[in-house]
């Protein structure tokens, strides 16, 4: 098990030619995860074609809802002209995380989704809906507000996912949805360290200050070349990418930009401590956090905010070192499934 984690490291050999990175991808053997075998392969990975779609009514719809993933910020944003659509609280778009129109595979896809709801959310403590798994992102992610849940922005969004799920059997599990899984480290995640990391491979497009670039200037409603990773129009803490394991999987599998989940540019090392760099940045706050997983011991364990069912401190669950909270949740469980 630890030679397992420790072998990933080997895979440096990183050449940095400012915003561009170059690697020599790890050899297969080195990246043994305990989760590998969850992992798919490319050639299993497709995506079905929205350009076949007639210009009819669904064909239009689904359109419509790829262009709220892709440009959020220009049709339901903070700075649309029209005040009453103005329903995400910051300029980013879906597709900021959900790579390429959520086509990305290990690019937090959306691909598959559909086929997979209603499902149990931890977070809610029951069982919800996609169109509330979109609430959500919306009030976390896009630090906004709800959207009408009958109107034609909810509508057109859940027609493109379900477009998205065309073929797949209901229930079933798409490999490659999220964003990867790589070892995790047996220490907590270096914010000091990931500052580096985050000058010499991040800066260049996210900006010192983590403040992104516009694609024009502020009040365009044209959103971001390169999106904010933290400050007043970033996610808010309540937010997935607000997680360590989260942000450090997605970045690893996706960043710099062009990076693939299967030729990383990062090390493990580098992608946990530019995450955790990121994640100990001021970002809006979402109030009310302390009231998701009514059940505390379904908690993710990377969740940034108390309270815990675990003895452990909130230091600890932002960064880590994550198995010793794993083990004590574990026995928290199987205390509590022997009192059922
Ligand atoms: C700042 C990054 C970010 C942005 C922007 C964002 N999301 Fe997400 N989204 C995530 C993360 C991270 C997850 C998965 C983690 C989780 O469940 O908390 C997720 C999960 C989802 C899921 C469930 C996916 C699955 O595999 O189960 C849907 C659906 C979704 N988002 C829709 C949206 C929509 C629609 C928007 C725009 C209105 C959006 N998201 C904007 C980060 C983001
Ligand atoms: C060449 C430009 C470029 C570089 C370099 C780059 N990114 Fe990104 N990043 C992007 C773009 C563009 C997106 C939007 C999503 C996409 O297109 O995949 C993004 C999205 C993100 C997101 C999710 C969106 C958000 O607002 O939070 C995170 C987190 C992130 N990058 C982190 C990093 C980190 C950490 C590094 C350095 C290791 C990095 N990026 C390097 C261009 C870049």
């Amino acid at each position: 098990m630890l030679s397992s984690k420790f072998a990933v490291f080997h895979c440096a050999g990183i050449i940095v030619v400012s915003a561009l990175a170059i690697s020599q991808p790890c050899r297969a053997e080195d990246r043994t995860s305990p989760h590998a075998t969850a992992q798919s392969t490319s050639s299993a990975w497709t995506v079905p074609d929205i350009d076949k779609l007639p210009d009819d009514v669904w064909g239009k719809t689904v359109r419509y809802g790829r262009d709220l993933i892709t440009k959020t910020s220009s049709l339901i944003g903070p700075e649309v002209a029209d005040v009453s659509r103005r329903f995400a609280g910051n300029n980013l778009d879906c597709q900021s995380c959900h790579s390429e129109a959520g086509t990305k595979e290990f690019g937090l896809p959306l691909v598959g989704v559909s086929a997979d709801f209603p499902a149990y959310s931890a977070r809610l403590g029951q069982v919800y809906t996609i169109e509330e798994r979109i609430q959500g992102c919306m009030e976390r992610s896009m630090n906004g507000k709800r959207l009408p849940p009958e109107g034609p922005e909810m509508t057109a969004m859940a027609a493109y996912l379900m477009f998205l799920s065309t073929g797949r059997p209901v229930g079933a599990k798409t490999p490659g949805r999220g964003s990867g899984w790589m070892p995790e480290l047996d220490r907590a995640a270096d914010p000091a360290k990931g500052r580096t990391v985050y000058a010499n491979m991040c800066a260049a497009c996210h900006g010192v200050n983590g403040e992104g670039q516009r694609t024009g200037t502020a009040g365009d409603a044209k959103g971001y070349v390169f999106p904010p990773l933290w400050g007043p129009d970033s996610y808010n803490d309540g937010a997935g990418m607000n997680r360590l394991i989260e942000a450090a999987n997605f970045i690893h599998s996706n960043m710099p930009q062009g990076t693939t989940w299967n030729a990383p540019v990062l090390s493990p090392e580098d992608a946990w401590n530019v995450a955790a760099y990121i994640d100990s940045q001021p970002r809006p706050s979402m109030p009310g956090l302390d009231r998701d997983f009514p059940n505390k011991i379904e908690k993710p364990v990377d969740t940034a905010y108390g309270p815990y069912a675990d003895g452990f401190s909130e230091e600890q669950h932002k960064f880590g070192p994550f198995a010793p909270i794993e083990a004590s949740i574990k026995k928290l469980k199987e205390l509590h499934d022997a009192q059922r």
